[in-house]
């Protein structure tokens, strides 16, 4: 229910959603159904708190964005999803069915986080790495400790570039994950990752590298390995730059 708030008509319709002054929407940007963009996240919040959705976006239905959060071109939004204030997004990420991303998280771009995926707080996740459904990332090591909001930045998960999280895994606060490790499914990760290795199991421990990866029937998909390690992707050169521009160098202390 809408507060009596000045912000109470500070918005506009587009179709059933709600769109608040102070967001830009990019060019063809479709949204869908009861979904919020720009919402403020406390009465009498200042009002120049610009919230972007870059160019070939999609909104799906019911999906709430609070104010601040800035993302780059064709970012994806599905349905229920809610992403939290200040976020920032490079482009090509899609945030899937239900998924939560909370305040302030980073993503490089070319992200997937798939359906009921959570992204706690000061999360950054490098340009290219993909979450499968239910992953959750945490950042509280001590729930509801009176010191627990300030550690929470320190905790934040620092997922690598290229990194592949398997289904329903999990990581605990401070974990960091090196650039194109691969996480099993259903793992519970509790001590930092290497680089290009593969982690499974709770607790996850290092089962092989991702150049030891077999294809499960090579000879019905014609492969040997599922990942070509003498060539593997790199995030474009002028990453920064674009990433700059979204400002992610902006941190709020
Ligand atoms: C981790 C993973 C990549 C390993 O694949 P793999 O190397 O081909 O697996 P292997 O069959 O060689 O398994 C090696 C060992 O790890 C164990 N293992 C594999 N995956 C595991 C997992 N997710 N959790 C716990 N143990 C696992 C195996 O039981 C095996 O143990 P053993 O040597 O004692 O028998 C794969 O099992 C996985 O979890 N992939 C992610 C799937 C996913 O979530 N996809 C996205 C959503 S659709």
């Amino acid at each position: 229910m809408e507060s009596e708030g000045k912000n109470k008509m500070d918005y506009e319709l587009v179709g059933t959603s709600k769109v608040y002054r102070n967001v830009r929407l990019g060019v063809r940007v479709a949204i869908g159904d009861n979904s919020v963009i720009g919402q403020p996240w406390k009465k009498g919040m200042p009002e120049n708190i610009v919230t972007i959705i870059g160019d070939d976006s999609y909104i799906g239905n019911n999906v709430t964005i609070e104010a601040g959060v800035k993302t780059g071109d064709k970012f994806t939004a599905e349905d229920g999803s809610r992403i939290a204030r200040n976020c920032i997004f490079g482009d090509l990420v899609a945030i899937g069915l239900n998924a939560v991303v909370l305040e302030e998280a980073k993503f490089e771009g070319m992200n997937r986080l798939h359906a009921l995926g959570f992204v706690s707080e000061y999360s950054e996740i490098g340009y290219g790495a993909w979450m499968g459904p239910q992953v959750a990332l945490f950042n509280a090591p001590h729930p509801k400790c009176p010191k627990a909001k300030f550690c929470e930045r320190d905790y934040a998960p620092r997922i690598g570039r290229f990194v592949r999280i398997g289904g329903g895994a999990r990581t605990i606060p401070g974990v960091i994950i090196g650039d194109y490790a691969l996480i099993g499914a259903g793992s519970v990760v509790l001590k930092p990752v290497a680089e290009k290795s593969v982690v499974a199991g709770n607790p996850a421990k290092v089962i092989k590298s991702i150049g030891e990866l077999n294809c499960w029937d090579k000879a019905k998909y014609g492969i040997e390995h599922p990942y070509d390690v003498q060539n593997l992707p790199k995030a474009p050169e002028d990453l920064e730059k674009r990433l700059a521009e979204l400002g992610w160098r902006i941190k709020k202390e």
